[in-house]
């Protein structure tokens, strides 16, 4: 497996394996898909060493996953705290995919000198649970009936990763 950065030619295969959770699933909570503009433009803000984007190829140049860190806000004062996202392909799960994503952003992250990664969990999901607390993340609190989708109310777990030595 290789993990690299993501670039123009692989946003068909980004897009694929995200609009399926759009589209049919609760792991995101965006409910649209986004155009052709729309995805270069996400890219285009994805490719600092910031706020990254990865994926990870299999044999034959496959994309079996991505992942990204984005601004947990765009108020200066948290410019130390991003957000992650980690989507593999439904055929390639439970193969170490997604914790090979998760790893290569952790270690972009701490060369960066970010000092938090923050994730949220909707409920009902144990591969992402327990995907991020492999890691090292914590759950830092529940934040309750905060969605809704598919005529569900959902509670969000919010976790979080500390890599400065002070916590
Ligand atoms: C969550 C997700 C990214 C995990 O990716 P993956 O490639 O299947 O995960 P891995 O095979 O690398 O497994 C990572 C860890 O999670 C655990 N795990 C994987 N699937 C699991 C499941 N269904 N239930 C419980 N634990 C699971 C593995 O045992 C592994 O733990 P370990 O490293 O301690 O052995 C993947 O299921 C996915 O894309 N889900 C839909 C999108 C999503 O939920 N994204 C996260 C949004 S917050």
């Amino acid at each position: 497996m290789l993990i690299r950065e993501a670039n123009d030619a692989d946003l068909d295969a980004i897009f694929a394996i995200y609009e399926r959770e759009v589209l049919t699933g609760t792991a995101t909570f965006d409910t649209e898909t986004k155009s052709p503009a729309q995805r270069a433009e996400w890219l285009a803000t994805h490719r600092s060493p910031r706020t990254p984007a990865i994926v990870a190829e299999v044999h034959g140049g496959v994309i079996a996953g991505w992942a990204s860190l984005s601004p947990w806000s765009n108020r200066c004062a948290y410019a130390r705290a991003a957000e992650n996202s980690v989507y593999v392909h439904a055929d390639h799960r439970g193969k170490g995919v997604g914790g090979a994503l998760l790893d290569d952003l952790i270690a972009r992250a701490r060369r960066t000198g970010l000092g938090v990664i923050l994730a949220r969990v909707v409920e009902g999901n144990p591969a992402s649970v327990t995907l991020h607390e492999s890691r090292g993340f914590q759950t830092i609190g529940i934040m309750r009936r905060v969605g809704e989708k598919f005529g569900r109310i959902l509670d969000v777990r919010l976790m979080d990763l500390h890599l400065d030595a002070a916590t």
